[in-house]
């Protein structure tokens, strides 16, 4: 009896978050025009259209054929969709949004229909699967399409209007209204103890690199308790950083002169953007300024603990506050705002050593290369994670403004090559003890 009930709402609470995010991400094409919808906004990334088609394409692959054993129900889109079918620059070529909603609704009634019968018991992980991987499209949709208003030059509709009328909405902290004024104290740094912690998540909301949970030992350390700001990061731009090589690595400098460009990607001209951390920054970038500052990019295990690890009940958090569900009083995350906020806008949000905008906000670049955990398992296919094990991708922390909630959690792992500044990043920078020690 008591198992029926719970599997019964398990399937509501699956029901229930599949519908929110399908909403969310629809939101997100209100008003689009042909042009955006099935062009590329940058050679690297495909047209939003494209990526509308595969969250459809992959939800109808893993439940509807793969699961409920049905055979493909729009055979004429598995080229075009899947994510090895045909190359980025040839995915322009779509059915208009009214066919590809058409795409969705199908594939999800069938989905719905299916999730009656379906044994959750054996399926629960690939359902939430499912949801994470809309989520993760959802927000890469996002980007590429702030990348679309950066092209236009179009660099006003990410507007503080926008942010005071969701403040409303939802209660933020007043903070949000923050000016540049005290930007100096946001250099703040934490020291986090020696000692063991726990690594990865082993539920099954976790994604297949995030497991097996491991036992971490990290010597003390020292981490900034926010993200880098704008206001700081002008400094180092004043100071010549794109000029200079003394402060870039051999490969960052080589990627910078290709690049030719002397400032973040999302970069505006305005104090009122003082205090947001810096966002749309590669990891060179990031691992320069970090240098310029006599500094350097945290590992992914020091900015994991310094975010998650409780050490006086020796427990591991989900979320840096605790257990508790994300809100939008907690941290900037869902597209709630739709811009990146102050550092210091979501005090109730910091970790048990009180590191603040740990979530949310900007996804942070670490100093590690993506890599499985031991004892690390596929899953649901090798072309998740395993095939960016390669030592070329770079793991991000954390989330932006942008991530669902069901891809929100210190656990969680990004990756993207350390070029890439189109993804809203930005980083907060860490030192040795020994650094700090000596220079006392
Ligand atoms: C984790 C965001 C790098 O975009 O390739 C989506 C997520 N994987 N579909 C990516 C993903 C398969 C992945 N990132
Ligand atoms: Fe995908």
């Amino acid at each position: 009896m008591i198992s029926e009930l719970s599997k019964s709402s398990l399937k509501e609470r699956i029901f229930h978050t599949f519908h929110q995010c399908r909403a969310k991400t629809l939101t997100l094409f209100e008003g689009i025009d042909d042009a955006t919808f099935c062009s590329q906004a940058h050679p690297d990334f495909s047209p939003v259209g494209w990526h509308l088609g595969h969250i459809a394409y992959t939800e109808s692959l893993w439940l509807l054929e793969r699961s409920a054993g049905l055979p493909c129900l729009f055979p004429r889109y598995r080229k075009l969709f899947a994510a090895d079918g045909l190359p980025k620059s040839e995915r322009v070529r779509l059915p208009n949004l009214e066919e590809i909603r058409y795409y969705l609704d199908t594939v999800r009634e069938r989905v719905l229909h299916y999730l009656e019968v379906a044994d959750l018991a054996q399926q629960e992980r690939l359902w939430r699967f499912i949801l994470q991987h809309e989520s993760q499209h959802s927000e890469i949709i996002t980007f590429i399409l702030e990348l679309g208003k950066q092209e236009k030059g179009d660099r006003g509709t990410r507007g503080w209007g926008d942010t005071e009328r969701t403040n409303e909405r939802f209660s933020v902290s007043p903070l949000l209204k923050f000016s540049a004024s005290s930007h100096h104290h946001r250099s703040e740094m934490i020291q986090i103890p020696a000692g063991e912690f726990e690594m990865g998540d082993g539920s099954v909301d976790a994604l297949d690199n995030e497991q097996p949970v491991q036992q971490v030992y990290l010597k003390t350390y020292w981490i900034d308790r926010y993200p880098v700001t704008c206001g700081q990061y002008r400094a180092f731009m004043e100071a010549g950083g794109y000029q200079n090589s003394r402060w870039w690595s051999e490969a960052g400098w080589k990627w910078l002169q290709t690049e030719q460009i002397t400032q973040p990607l999302y970069w505006y001209e305005n104090s009122m953007w003082e205090n947001h951390p810096v966002c749309g920054v590669s990891w060179y970038e990031a691992e320069a300024y970090s240098r310029f500052v006599g500094k350097r990019l945290p590992t992914e295990a020091e900015w994991e603990k310094a975010a998650s690890w409780d050490a006086q009940a020796n427990f591991r958090r989900i979320y840096p506050w605790g257990n508790e569900e994300l809100t939008p009083q907690l941290c900037n995350h869902n597209h709630f705002i739709g811009t990146t906020t102050p550092v210091n806008a979501f005090p109730a949000g910091q970790s048990a050593y009180g590191l603040c905008d740990v979530l949310g906000n900007v996804w942070e670049w670490t100093a590690s290369w993506f890599d499985g955990y031991p004892g690390f398992q596929s899953y649901p296919y090798v072309g998740y994670s395993q095939v960016y094990f390669d030592q070329q991708h770079r793991v991000l922390k954390g989330g932006s403004w942008a991530t669902r909630p069901w891809a929100l959690r210190c656990s969680f792992r990004n990756w993207y090559h350390p070029g890439v500044r189109q993804i809203l990043a930005g980083f907060r920078c860490a030192v040795d003890e020994s650094l700090v020690s000596n220079s006392t």
